[in-house]
């Protein structure tokens, strides 16, 4: 038996692979084909206030080595995450990392404060960084001030004790000085990276492809992006722990982003060809 154990803050898991937010739901479909038990913790669909629909279809598109989506944070809201999702996962005895978005400010703190009290929680993943939701000006993790005071308001909300992994976005000019101002703010770890802000025309209609128009690309047309934003970050913060993900398909790729300085790898994209391929590649 090889230890496989790492940590993210205060919080230890069993091994460093980790489902990806938006990529396993709360789980219940994944459990179909492996044992929650097995991987470092399950991060769940990022969960906002309210019920969304999110935005209108298509919302995947194929792209060469990946693909593009603009789900729209379509979710339950958090107070039937907490009563039926949230509940399960414990039930299973699955280690889980709660992921929450919001459109302002205070929805996160409302979100981190409902969290606060609820059992069975590792860790709490901010996502600051989905450029999938409808009002564009809103995208924290591009604007350093509103990165920091989402993270802020989340911390003084929390407390001390669940560890707060940012997740940060690769669409900024210098993500070092973003990541130092979340951790800053509280943060105890970040998540690196987000898919990419990108698009798709369909030359049949002449149209774009995506009924949001844009979209977020991941898989492993995203992983060279991953890997220099792991490695520069993880350089100028060498003692904050990042969870990498982007583009990671088999144990050599996330064998790659840990090189590069993560302690712990997700993997989303590649989960939607294969299920089990967490599993396959914690194996390999
Ligand atoms: C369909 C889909 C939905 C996603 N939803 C979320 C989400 O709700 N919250 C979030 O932080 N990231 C979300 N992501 C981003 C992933 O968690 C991950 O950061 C990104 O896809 C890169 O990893 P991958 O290439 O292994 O998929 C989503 C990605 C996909 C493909």
């Amino acid at each position: 038996m090889i230890d496989l154990s790492t940590t993210l803050g205060n919080a230890w898991f069993p091994s460093p692979l980790f489902t990806a937010s938006g990529c396993a739901s709360s789980g219940k479909e994944l459990a179909q084909f492996i044992d929650l038990r097995e991987i470092g913790a399950v991060v769940t669909k990022s969960v906002m206030s309210k019920p969304r629909h999110g935005r209108a279809t298509p919302r995947m598109a194929e792209t060469p080595s990946g693909m593009i989506n603009s789900i729209g944070l379509q979710g339950p809201g958090i107070d039937q995450f907490l009563a039926h999702d949230l509940p399960w996962l414990v039930s299973q005895k699955a280690r889980v990392i709660v992921s929450i978005a919001g459109e302002t400010v205070e929805e996160y703190a409302t979100l981190a404060r409902k969290v606060r009290s609820a059992p069975g929680i590792s860790a709490l993943e901010v996502n600051i960084s989905c450029p999938n939701v409808e009002n564009r000006g809103l995208v924290f993790a591009c604007d350093p001030d509103a990165s920091r005071r989402v993270i802020d308001g989340v911390r003084k909300t929390l407390g001390g004790e669940l560890p707060i992994i940012a997740k940060l976005s690769p669409d900024v000019t210098d993500l070092v000085s973003i990541a130092k101002g979340v951790v800053d703010a509280g943060a105890d770890g970040l998540a690196l990276i987000n898919t990419v802000l990108s698009m798709v025309i369909n030359l049949d209609t002449m149209r774009p492809h995506l009924g949001g128009k844009t979209g977020g690309l991941s898989g492993p047309a995203i992983r060279p992006i991953a890997v220099r934003a792991i490695y520069q970050v993880h350089e100028a913060l060498p003692a904050v722990p990042i969870l990498g993900m982007g583009g990671v398909a088999s144990g050599r790729d996330a064998l790659e982003l840990i090189l590069a300085g993560a302690k712990g790898v997700s993997v989303g994209t590649a989960s939607f060809g294969d299920p089990a391929a967490i599993i396959t590649i914690q194996n390999e």
